[in-house]
């Protein structure tokens, strides 16, 4: 009896590995106490001067309580390695959901090229492949409802799956400490119906492509992570605020001065490095091939919006 969502078949595979380790350590922690009781009373001694029989060993004995428990720990340690390797290995035929985690948020884009925020969307009963990577540190993805749990790591992607009994939603968490706001990296998963899920996508798609350019801005700087690093009103962060930057002329660290325009936001967002605004850290990441060339005039005329 499982208090917890289960929502996969995978889920309930760990969930019985778990309980079968569980009574396995439950039944010979009750064999070897009671027996170590038992023997300890039968074997007291009773009388002064009492001998005992001079007993060195017993093969036969020693050989049955070797083997007997080691049969279930062999057991285990398939099952284990088993169940472990089949979260790795995704089906031919997954949905593909490429995942990016950054400081301190999520990207999932989908097989159309977009990405919509820090909610994954996915169809019921498909099994979802999460081709993961990060821009940063060492965050992980756990999404403790279907027990699947990988870090995610720069240069090298990892990769999990998991099939979806139904609708519903799940929590994503961050599970390794990657900073200030770790403990808000949060996501969630939406499982939706087949049919659902392809009207979420196309509504969505169409919705991004129909936006008004600064509202569409407002939309990304959220869903990009930029509000993590940048306010937009004024206040310092890890990067200089957007508000009131548009047409202004800026000091940089590593660069001639410039002025705030199209060319310049651009720059920022693909060569980040390339201009360091002067009292800052070059700790921005590079969006080179992440941003489709609508959405960076989108950030910029948010950034011109802002006055
Ligand atoms: Cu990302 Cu903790």
């Amino acid at each position: 009896m499982m208090p917890v969502t289960q929502a996969s078949d995978y889920a309930r595979e760990v969930d019985n590995i778990y309980m079968f380790i569980t009574y396995f350590g439950i039944f010979f922690y009750a064999v070897i106490v009671f027996g170590v009781g038992y023997f300890v009373y039968k074997y007291r001694r009773r009388r002064q001067n009492e001998e005992t029989p001079d007993i060195t060993h017993n093969t036969a004995l020693e050989i049955i309580w070797t083997v007997i428990p080691s049969i279930p720990l062999v057991v285990m340690a398939f099952w284990g390695f088993n169940t472990y390797m089949q979260a790795r290995v995704a089906p031919a035929d997954a949905l593909e959901i490429k995942v990016i985690a950054k400081k301190w948020a999520w990207e999932f884009t989908y097989p159309n090229g977009m990405s919509f925020g820090q909610e994954m969307h996915v169809p019921a009963g498909r099994p979802v492949k999460l081709v993961m990577i990060s821009q940063d540190v060492i965050h992980d993805f756990y999404l403790p409802d279907f027990r699947i749990k990988a870090d995610i790591v720069p240069n090298r992607y990892t990769q999990l799956w998991f099939n979806a009994d139904e609708p519903g939603e799940h929590q994503v968490f961050c599970a390794e400490y990657c900073g200030r706001d770790h403990s808000n990296m949060l996501a969630k998963v939406v499982v939706d119906t087949e049919e659902q899920y392809q009207q979420w996508l196309e509504q969505k798609a169409e919705e991004a492509m129909n936006m008004p350019l600064p509202e569409l801005g407002k939309l990304l700087y959220v869903n990009k992570g930029c509000n993590t690093c940048h306010s937009i009103d004024g206040t310092r962060i890890q990067g200089p605020s957007f508000k009131g930057i548009w047409g202004q002329t800026h000091q940089f660290s590593n660069a001639a001065p410039a002025v705030v325009d199209e060319n310049y936001i651009r720059e920022s967002l693909l060569q980040p490095t390339a201009r360091v605004r002067a009292g800052y850290e070059a700790i921005m990441p590079s969006f080179q091939g992440l941003l489709r060339e609508r959405e960076i005039q989108a950030l910029a005329e948010y950034v011109k919006s802002l006055k």
